[in-house]
């Protein structure tokens, strides 16, 4: 099976089960919305979460046009940052998706674009929540 080959388990699983796959309302106020893509390969991710009053995220969506590896990054990191802190979702590290997936160097842009998602999420819906508190760490 080349696909087998090609792909580990992990990243099957979520290529062929997807968590999350959906789209939130933009509009609304406590939803951000990142949209990044690969130059290298032109696939295209958005990523949204939405966020309730204590700053965390209760729901996370993700629509990826591109490689399993790229679903399957989206696929897990919207599990990974549902329930956290947009503090915790800022630390989320494309490595701790590539090694999760077990993707080899040439796939790691594809994690990346998952981190790059993710901030892009956090950004938007900092950029329509000004008042909001974060950290102060500096993270963003
Ligand atoms: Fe570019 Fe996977 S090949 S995102
Ligand atoms: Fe840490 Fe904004 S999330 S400074």
């Amino acid at each position: 099976n080349i696909l087998l080959q090609l792909y580990h388990e992990k990243v099957i699983d979520h290529y062929e089960n997807p968590r999350n796959v959906g789209t939130l309302d933009k509009k609304k106020k406590n939803v951000g919305t990142g949209l990044v893509g690969a130059p290298a390969c032109g696939d295209v991710m958005r990523l949204q979460i939405e966020v309730d009053d204590q700053g965390k995220i209760k729901n996370a969506v993700f629509k990826t046009f591109g490689c399993g590896s790229a679903i399957a990054s989206s696929s897990f990191a919207t599990e990974l940052i549902k329930g956290k802190s947009i503090d915790e979702a800022l630390g989320v590290k494309n490595s701790v998706i590539a090694n999760e997936l077990s993707l080899p160097p040439v796939k790691l842009h594809c994690s990346m674009l998952a981190e790059d998602a993710i901030r892009a999420a956090v950004k938007d819906f900092q950029a329509k929540n000004p008042g909001f508190q974060c950290c102060g760490a500096g993270h963003c």
